[in-house]
């Protein structure tokens, strides 16, 4: 049974040998689980420049917006480093957001058991951890003008701005609302509203849409505050929402949280198209890792575990993501871990494909 089409963008770095993996599994449900995906693969970042000149074709635009769901994998590397910024691998990426729409990013961070002690923080304090941090991700300070660097005077000024609409600090509050509604019913919403005007809006927006959602406990913190709260006793989050800028600061953190960047999936959702489904592309928290890339070092589990929530959000496959996410879970509880993760004596890792491998079997032994 064909249950949709995907768009898999690869991209730079170890992008392409996480993404290797994901498709062993795309192909597991195929044969196993009789569920095909309408599978295509096109460039983006780096290596859609080195072909193209650009970090993202307008061809590779149309056919994202096209599918039912978007993969990627990392763009960016040393080799693009002194790009013109508008050709720069991540422009790619911001594009693909931008142009989808792709207001809601999903950021989960979830402590494995087998994993509580790799953590750079006393097991009990994240054992068991379960956060999920709702990014804004269209808007904000990446996208806002005037930007750019200017002249002044006789020396030069660089320039951002921050910038949220209502509409757009509503939107992305009604998501994490939704989402905090089918968990444990507690939001914080993050921004800076001591020191900035848009945090100002941001939380009496916030605060509004709260009243759509008495059912949640909605608490307000200033995102340095937040940021420590989250080293120090993360258990006290369910959901956070926040801005562009600090929801991609504080979801690094909270990858930490749970032992490796290699370990944090996410989904980026838009609105619903004419077929029901959300605009939505799913990528790892990391980026393309080129200290390691090419060694087979890297940990596919981020990667995997984004095609999950593709599975959850997109294909409406919420059990089939659960069978993916417990296979991951035991081959972890297994002892099997990929470099970023070791940490006990005499643990010699396992290679990206090993990690493949592993859960594989974990899946056939689901049967
Ligand atoms: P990074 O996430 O690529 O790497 C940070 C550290 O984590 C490195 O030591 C790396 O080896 C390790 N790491 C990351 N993913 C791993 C994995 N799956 N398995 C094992 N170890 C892993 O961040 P960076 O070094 O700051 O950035 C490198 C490039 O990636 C830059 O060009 C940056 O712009 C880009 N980037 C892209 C994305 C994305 O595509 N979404 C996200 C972040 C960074
Ligand atoms: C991320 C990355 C991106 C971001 C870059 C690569 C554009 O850090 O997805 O977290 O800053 O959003
Ligand atoms: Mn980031």
């Amino acid at each position: 049974m064909s249950v949709g089409s995907l768009l898999i963008l690869p991209g730079d770095g170890i992008g392409p040998e996480v993404m290797a993996e994901v498709r062993r599994i795309i192909d597991w449900y195929g044969e196993k689980r009789d569920l095909t995906f309408d599978v295509s693969e096109d460039l983006v970042g780096g290596a859609a420049y080195d072909k193209h000149g650009t970090p993202l074709t307008d061809a590779t635009m149309d056919h994202a917006q096209e599918v039912d769901a978007v993969l990627l994998g990392a763009v960016g590397g040393p080799k693009y480093d002194d790009l013109d910024f508008s050709v720069k691998p991540e422009r790619g990426l911001l594009r693909l957001r931008k142009e989808m729409d792709l207001f809601a990013n999903l950021r989960p961070a979830q402590c494995f058991d087998a994993l509580a002690d790799f953590s750079s923080l006393k097991k009990d304090v994240v054992a068991g951890l379960d956060i999920m941090i709702v990014r804004e991700l269209t808007s904000g300070i990446y996208f806002g003008e005037p930007r750019g660097i200017f002249e002044e005077g006789n020396e030069r000024v660089g320039i951002n701005t921050q910038r949220y609409t209502e509409s757009e600090i509503d939107r992305v509050a009604r998501s994490a609302f939704e989402l905090a509604m089918k968990r444990d019913k507690k939001l914080c919403s993050m921004e800076k509203a001591n020191v900035m005007e848009s945090g100002i809006l941001w939380r009496e927006v916030v605060t509004e849409v709260a009243k759509d959602y008495p059912e949640v406990e909605l608490s307000h913190m200033y995102a340095d505050a937040g940021a420590m709260q989250l080293c120090r006793w993360p258990k006290q989050f369910d959901v956070i929402v926040t801005d562009n800028l600090f929801g991609d600061l504080l979801s690094d953190a909270a990858a930490m949280l749970t032992g490796s960047l290699g370990m944090l999936p996410s989904a980026s959702l838009g609105t619903p198209m004419e077929n029901g489904r959300p605009k939505a592309l799913y990528e790892p928290v990391h980026g393309s890792a080129p200290d390691i890339a090419g060694q087979g070092k890297a940990n596919p589990i981020a990667c995997i575990l984004s095609f999950a929530m593709a599975l959850r959000y997109s294909f409406d496959l919420g059990e089939e993501a659960d069978r993916l996410e417990a296979a991951i879970e035991q081959v972890l509880a297994d002892g099997k871990r990929t470099a970023d993760l070791l940490g006990e004596e005499g643990v010699t890792p396992v290679s990206t494909s090993g990690m493949g491998d592993a859960i594989l079997e974990a899946l056939d032994n689901s049967l």
